[in-house]
């Protein structure tokens, strides 16, 4: 395991603009750039960047295919769906062959969903016989859960599977996610952590603070390959090594 490389940038638009930076930075390699989109509400600052003149032309979005490391089980227009944010905040505004962007359907069966993707994904990376994806964004709940990988729930469990549909009892709810193995299969892996209320778990899963049990976010880190993690100085503050 090689430990992840740590970023405290100042606010959470520096953590965007320093992920914006490194995601151009990865997609100028040579061949197709495969980049994994996280959910929740730390990507949608990145994502603007993105799309803006300063950046949109730093991504060669014609070889590029942009796939969902979770979804939540909701059709493609509520207002829970990732696809919907992606879309509304960089999809729609980038030129992206439509045919390139993999959005996991929500609005399927949980099971039949989650064995679709995975069939989608393991036909895209044939080749690799494994999801090494270019560069996979992810972000940690206050939880430590990353992607849909939720504390205690059977996602979490061993398996051969890139992509299962988890049911969150605190939620109530389904949610369709890549597992450990496959993220921890990409290439790279970016996590964005800001926010105060991210700064004990941030601390224990990437900052030194002793702590019993792994959380799913340091468990994808301590197995994927080249990791690194842009938190804000907020996310940071319990840092027991700077
Ligand atoms: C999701 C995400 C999830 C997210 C964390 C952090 O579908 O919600 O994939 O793993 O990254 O919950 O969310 P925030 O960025 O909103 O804090």
């Amino acid at each position: 395991m090689i430990p992840p490389e740590v970023r405290i940038l100042t606010d959470p638009d520096a953590v965007a603009r320093a992920a914006a930076e490194r995601i151009s930075a990865v997609a100028g390699s040579p061949g197709r750039f495969v980049l994994v989109l996280s959910g929740g509400a730390t990507p949608r600052r990145l994502h603007v960047l993105l799309a803006s003149p300063e950046f949109r032309d730093r991504v060669p979005w014609d070889r590029t295919t942009v796939l969902f490391g979770d979804e939540r089980c909701v059709p493609p227009d509520h207002p829970e769906s990732n696809y919907r944010m992606a879309r509304e905040t960089l999809l729609d505004d980038v030129p992206l062959d439509p045919e390139s962007i993999l959005r996991i359907r929500g609005e399927d069966d949980p099971e039949g969903a989650a064995s679709d993707y995975e069939a989608s994904l393991r036909r895209l990376f044939a080749a690799e016989g494994a999801p090494r994806a270019s560069l996979v964004l992810l972000g940690m709940g206050a939880d430590g859960h990353t992607a849909s990988l939720f504390p205690g729930t059977r996602a979490l469990e061993p398996t051969d599977r890139w992509v299962v549909a988890n049911f969150v009892p605190h939620l109530g709810a389904w949610r369709i996610t890549w597992t450990v193995p496959a993220l921890a299969a990409a290439r790279r892996v970016l996590f964005l952590v800001t926010g105060a209320d991210k700064a004990e778990l941030a601390a224990e899963a990437f900052g030194g603070a002793p702590h019993p049990v792994q959380h799913p976010a340091e468990e994808v880190a301590r197995k994927a390959g080249e990791v690194a993690v842009y938190l804000d100085v907020a996310a940071a503050e319990r840092f027991q090594r700077k």
